[in-house]
């Protein structure tokens, strides 16, 4: 087959030379003349050239130049074109062996529905699932994401996360959506697209939409610290928000003091109502005597003994304890970011209400230190765990479904837990989609076990492409299968007898090469309801009903960057 291509294509290029060689010579002639009347018949040409000595129009030199530009041009454009229907191509025969139009059901809009009606009874007017894209060659029916399905989506950037999916999912969701950012891409479209939809708040410590100073609402992290495993959680949230990657492989000892250290900070802090200035202060002044005080007052032993222990070491350990507790706590610095924790007559968010609402909220921080990274997280798991007691007082299952994007998730949303959480969260319908750009990503911000667990634990698993990770394409084409290949072939031998024959191999439907280089707006959604699918994700900007939805709202009605004259001013510095 490839030999056949192959021929035709040099064919092809000859007989282009040819015709352009043959034009030049005319165009030349004409531009030229040299008195000589030259044939169309290029054999004959050539003949008179060669042995009747006929004269080389002068301008000929250049249109044959021209020409053969020309030609290089035009065979360089169809071998592109070829390549193009040739992935295109693969693409499609790889359909032919990925879940066919019956198997994909159980994705689609009947069986979802269905499915959305038995666990959501009570929930009014719920959609199918949340909307992933059209399957490709199946009649662009849409796949849904069902209501106890958390999803993992690994696109490179640039691949549509957040226009194509995180948009949609937000300005579908039925309740409450949250949606995290690092950057404003989306957060408009979410504003105006949800306008009208309850409340909105907008967490934004470090001014990446809103220019206000003042900040939107106050969420105190120690509100949600009662015991000290919760204290040992914020801590550990502080611990992941404040490390690099460089990090990784520091001194065990000090990072588990120092957790343990802040930990327990926090714990006194809340036990005494203090605000979360008090714990900086704490460790910046050494004043661990002070919190194992409190800490046994109220009876907690165990974190006071441990306070007292590590206040027993010498000086110059004691001392890197603290250091360490002060690094995880960096963030608490921060006054503009605390601010956000306990500023006065500025509206609390509440997430009990929350939950229970068609409310939106917008999670913005930047990354690295002194960003409102922790905070950030402290809410999402002040959240989820209110949505675990919520659900666990409604029979298992909130009423309606909550929906939360995690966009950016490896940058800003480094909950250790989160992995955790995968394998019981869809069940309670509180719904998490994860977003990474690459596998490496998300093996950075929660280490190759947490990445593992979380990526198992997905029913719904997307990868849209852009990624130059050998092992990761490697097992996604492990992961879509191999099908038989049949290779037919001739031979003909001495006697001029020629002979046929037929060969079966076993290729991948999909290879590394055609998961590297999946088109735009292509995905492949693994499903644990059924063989992978392949599907077109569909951007808002694309889609008449969304952009109807975000363009209804005027951007003077949009929360919008407020910008008022102190903000103008700190803009300004
Ligand atoms: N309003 C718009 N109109 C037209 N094209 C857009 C619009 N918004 C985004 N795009 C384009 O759509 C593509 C996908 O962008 P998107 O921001 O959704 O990617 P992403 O996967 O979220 O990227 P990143 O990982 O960098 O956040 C990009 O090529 C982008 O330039
Ligand atoms: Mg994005």
């Amino acid at each position: 087959m490839i030999d056949w291509k192959a021929r035709i294509m040099t064919g092809l290029l000859a007989l282009m030379t040819i015709l352009g060689l043959l034009v030049s010579v005319h165009a030349g002639a004409a531009l030229t003349p040299t008195g000589v009347t030259y044939p169309w018949n290029p054999a004959a040409l050539a003949g008179d050239f060669l042995f009747f000595d006929a004269p080389w129009p002068p301008a000929a030199t250049w249109t044959s130049l021209v020409a053969l530009v020309l030609v290089v041009a035009v065979f360089a454009f169809v071998l592109a074109k070829q390549a193009q229907r040739a992935s295109l191509k693969r693409n499609n025969i790889a359909l032919k062996h990925m879940a066919t139009r019956k198997q994909s059901a159980v994705l689609r809009e009947t069986a979802r529905t269905k499915e959305a009606a038995q666990l959501h009874p009570a929930a009014v007017n719920l959609p199918a699932g949340e909307r992933v894209g059209q399957l490709v060659g199946r009649g662009n029916r849409w796949v849904y994401q069902g209501w106890r399905d958390l999803g993992v989506y690994v696109c490179g950037t640039g691949r549509g996360k957040t226009s194509a999916l995180v948009i949609r999912h937000m300005l579908e969701a039925p309740g409450a959506a949250i949606m995290t950012s690092n950057k404003v891409d989306g957060v408009r479209e979410t504003l105006a697209g949800r306008a009208g939809h309850g409340q909105t708040f907008i967490f934004d410590p470090n001014r990446i939409y809103r220019r206000d100073t003042r900040p939107d609402f106050v969420f105190n992290p120690l509100d949600y610290v009662q015991s000290a495993a919760d204290a040992r959680e914020l801590a550990a949230i502080f611990e992941a928000s404040t490390r690099k990657a460089s990090d990784r492989g520091g001194d065990s000892q000090f990072d588990t003091a120092g957790r343990d250290m802040l930990a327990y900070f926090f714990l006194a802090a809340a036990l005494e109502h203090d605000p979360l200035s008090q714990v900086f202060a704490w460790i910046a002044r050494a004043e661990g005597h002070e919190v194992q005080r409190i800490l046994a007052r109220h009876g907690k032993t165990g974190p006071s003994s441990t306070i007292e222990g590590i206040l027993s070491w010498p000086e110059k350990t004691k001392g890197s304890v603290y250091a360490t507790a002060q690094r995880m706590a960096s963030a608490l610095a921060d006054d503009d970011l605390l601010a956000w924790t306990s500023a006065d007559r500025v509206r609390r968010f509440n997430p009990d209400e929350f939950i229970r609402s068609t409310d939106t909220l917008v999670l913005l921080s930047k990354d690295g230190e002194g960003s409102g990274g922790a905070i950030l997280t402290a809410l999402i798991r002040a959240i989820c765990k209110t949505a675990e007691h919520a659900a666990q007082g409604n029979g298992g299952r909130l009423t309606v479904p909550l929906v939360m994007e995690l966009d950016e998730c490896a940058n800003i949303v480094r909950w250790p837990e989160l992995p955790s959480v995968y394998s019981y969260y869809g069940s309670m319908g509180i719904i998490l989609n994860s977003y990474f750009q690459s596998r490496a990503q998300a093996i950075d911000a929660f280490g190759k076990d947490g990445w593992q667990t979380l990526w198992d634990a997905a029913a719904t698993r997307v990868f849209g492409g852009g990624s130059g990770d050998d092992d990761f394409l490697r097992s996604l084409a492990a992961l879509i299968g191999e099908h038989d290949e049949i290779t037919y072939g001739s031979s003909t031998g001495k006697d001029g007898h020629t002979s046929t024959s037929t060969n079966t191999r076993k290729v991948n439907t999909l290879d590394i090469a055609a998961l590297g280089s999946l088109p735009e707006w292509r995905a492949v959604l693994f499903s644990s309801k059924c063989r992978p699918v392949m599907v077109n994700t569909v951007p808002w900007f694309r889609d008449k009903t969304l952009t109807a939805t975000i363009n209804r709202t005027p951007p003077a009605k949009t929360p919008a960057p407020v910008r008022t004259a102190a903000a103008e001013a700190a803009a300004r510095g």
